[in-house]
């Protein structure tokens, strides 16, 4: 094991209870012992050290300082649990360096939804469960805690499962989600989750703060980022399965160079997580984007930036008003034969709504041309919008 060992990942995802589960698999390594020092409820940096020497054992230490709480760990082999220390991730970090440069038997053994950044660090995600069947054997447990009559059958099961592909195997949100069978049927939950921006509140008296409800889960994260940070995640939860770094600089009006440092700071929080793939894709878990959904309709920009995604996705009009569409696909339909073969051919796809770069990709001709090709028929059909197509189709695909 690194001297330092830090379990990152969003909140919920059992980063906590790993790292206790672990402390306890390794403790006859230290030959003085684990300790567990727990920072979530410490939001004073003044006091990290306090808490530390508190932790230590060190209670009679007076004057408490950095150097005597090194001092008392010198020589020592203990396993220091550094539990929730995310919003406290820079003292925590220069804090743990100093301990580590100084007492050479002491490991360090983190968890924070933030990296700590100190040299030497070992950075072990924490995945959410697999949805089958780590997840939904957690959900029943939990529901049938609450309620003993539950089982998961035929009328049941398939609820149970979008449930749990909702809440992204996350175990803090399903135990949270649980609480909810008391009052509510498996459909009505999931549709309630399925409403963005109705973010369930469950009731669990005995958590932290953080983890009482999926928004305080969130806002806590919330909280730790930079004001641009904040900005950025509310634009970004409008992309509903992950983004490239090409596609959020044009949702979001910004450069790709400016938006990297902005990124890297998500990450490191684990607001988004990287896609192992050639072309580097980011993923935001659905409670987070749900969030920050709510944020960017605070803000008045939901319906500005939902609109750039859609002309991203090559959707521009879809969101026209029904009114509009309507008398867009009342006029009588040119036909068909204004159009040559191959345009014929696009013009299908656009109807199943592709985007330029997908009927590029799809008919294996260069994007530019794709758009010229699109703009053409446009411009023969009379119209001024992509979803145009899809009404004309309708009313033509008869003599196609
Ligand atoms: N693998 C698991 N199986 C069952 N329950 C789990 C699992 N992982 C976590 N839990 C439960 O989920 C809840 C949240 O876990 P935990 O507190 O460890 O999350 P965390 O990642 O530390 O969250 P935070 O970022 O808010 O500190 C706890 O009630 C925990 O018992
Ligand atoms: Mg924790």
């Amino acid at each position: 094991m690194s001297r330092v060992l830090t379990l990152t990942g969003p909140g919920g995802v059992g980063k906590t209870r790993l790292a206790h589960k672990a402390a306890r698999d390794i403790a006859s390594e230290f030959a003085d012992g684990v300790r567990v020092i727990e920072l979530g409820t410490v939001s004073d940096p003044g006091l990290l050290i306090h808490v530390m020497a508190a932790g230590l054992g060190l209670r009679d230490l007076p004057d408490v300082s950095l150097d005597k709480v090194i001092g008392q760990l010198r020589g020592k082999s203990i396993l220091m649990v550094l539990d929730n220390c995310e919003h406290l991730a820079k003292p925590c970090g220069m804090l743990a360096g100093d301990i580590l440069a100084a007492a050479p038997l002491v490991r360090i053994l983190a968890t924070s939804r933030q990296v700590l950044g100190i040299e030497g660090e070992y950075v072990l995600p924490v995945a959410p469960l697999a949805v089958l069947p780590d997840a939904i054997k957690l959900l029943t447990d939990r529901v049938a805690a609450v309620d003993p009559e539950f089982e998961v059958g035929p009328d049941n099961r398939d609820a149970l499962v979008a449930i749990c592909r909702r809440l992204d195997g996350i175990p803090l949100a399903i135990e949270l989600v649980a609480t909810w069978f008391r009052v509510l049927a498996p459909e009505e939950i999931l549709r309630r989750l399925d409403d963005q921006l109705r973010l369930p509140s469950g009731h669990s008296p005995t958590r932290p703060a953080r983890q009482r409800t999926l928004a305080a889960s969130a806002s806590w994260s919330y909280e730790l980022c930079s004001p641009a940070e904040r900005a950025l995640w509310a634009r970004l939860s409008v992309f509903h399965e992950g983004f490239t770094l090409e596609a959020a600089a044009q949702v979001t009006l910004s450069t790709q160079d400016d938006l990297l440092d902005l990124i890297a700071g998500l990450v490191d929080k684990s607001i988004l997580r990287r896609d192992d793939e050639n072309v580097a894709r980011y993923l935001m878990l659905e409670t987070v984007r749900a969030y920050g959904l709510c944020k960017l309709a605070e803000s008045g920009y939901l319906e500005q930036v939902r609109r750039a995604h859609q002309d991203l996705l090559g959707l521009a009009d879809a969101s026209a008003p029904d009114s509009e569409q309507d008398q867009l696909t009342s006029q009588s339909p040119p036909a068909a034969e204004v159009l040559t073969k191959r345009e014929l051919e696009i013009a299908d796809l656009l109807a199943d709504g592709a985007s330029n770069k997908e009927i590029a990709a799809s008919l294996v001709i260069s994007p530019r041309t794709a758009t010229t090709h699109v703009r053409n028929i446009l411009q023969k059909l009379g119209f001024t919008s992509r979803v145009q197509v899809v009404g004309w189709r309708a009313r033509t695909s008869e003599s196609w």
